[in-house]
C-alpha cells in the first residue's frame, strides 16, 4: 500500500508530482546561474538568469492564481497559503536584487548581487519549496480530492507551459 501511494505521489498527475518537478527545474536554473557566474561566462549568465527570473515569477503566479485559491475555496485554515504568499513577496524582492545578473560583465558585481542578500537565494528557494512539498501540496491534495486535484494539475501545467 505504501509503495502504491509513493507511486501515485511521484506521478506528474498529482499536485506534488507536477510542482516538485517544477521546483527541481527552478533549482537547476539557479545552479546554472551560479555556475555561469563562477565560470565568468557572462553571455550564458545573462540568458540563464533571465530564464530563472521569468520561471520563478511564473511559478509564483500559477500558485497564487490557481493553487492557493483552490485551497482557500475549501474554507478551512488560510494560514498555510498566507504564509507562502508572504514568502513569495520575499522571493520577488530576491529576484529584483538578482537583476544585475542580466547585464553584468564582471565577477564582483555578480557575486555582490547574490551574496549581498539577507538570505542566500538558493537557500531561500530550497526552504520555501520544502515547506510547500511537506505541508501545502499534501494539504491541497487532501482538501481537493483526486479528481479536482487532477483538473487543477491540468490548468497549472497549461499555464506553466505558456511561452
Ligand atoms: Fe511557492
Ligand atoms: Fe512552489
Amino acid at each position: 500500500m505504501a509503495a502504491e501511494e509513493n507511486r501515485v505521489q511521484a506521478s506528474a498527475e498529482t499536485i506534488t508530482g507536477l510542482m516538485d518537478a517544477e521546483h527541481n527545474r527552478l533549482r537547476d536554473l539557479w545552479e546554472h546561474t551560479t555556475a555561469a557566474l563562477k565560470a565568468e561566462e557572462f553571455a550564458r549568465l545573462h540568458g540563464v538568469a533571465r530564464d530563472l527570473i521569468t520561471a520563478v515569477k511564473r511559478h509564483i503566479s500559477v500558485e497564487e492564481q490557481i493553487l492557493f485559491p483552490a485551497i482557500e475555496s475549501k474554507g478551512k485554515n488560510n494560514e498555510p497559503t498566507e504564509a507562502m504568499r508572504m514568502e513569495h513577496r520575499q522571493m520577488e524582492h530576491m529576484l529584483e536584487q538578482l537583476e544585475p545578473l542580466l547585464t553584468v560583465a564582471e565577477l564582483w558585481t555578480g557575486i555582490n548581487a547574490i551574496e549581498g542578500q539577507e538570505i542566500e537565494p538558493g537557500a531561500l528557494l530550497r526552504s520555501h519549496e520544502n515547506k510547500e512539498h511537506d505541508v501545502l501540496f499534501p494539504l491541497a491534495e487532501q482538501l481537493l480530492g483526486a479528481d479536482e486535484a487532477r483538473m487543477l494539475v491540468g490548468r497549472m501545467r497549461t499555464e506553466l507551459n505558456k511561452a
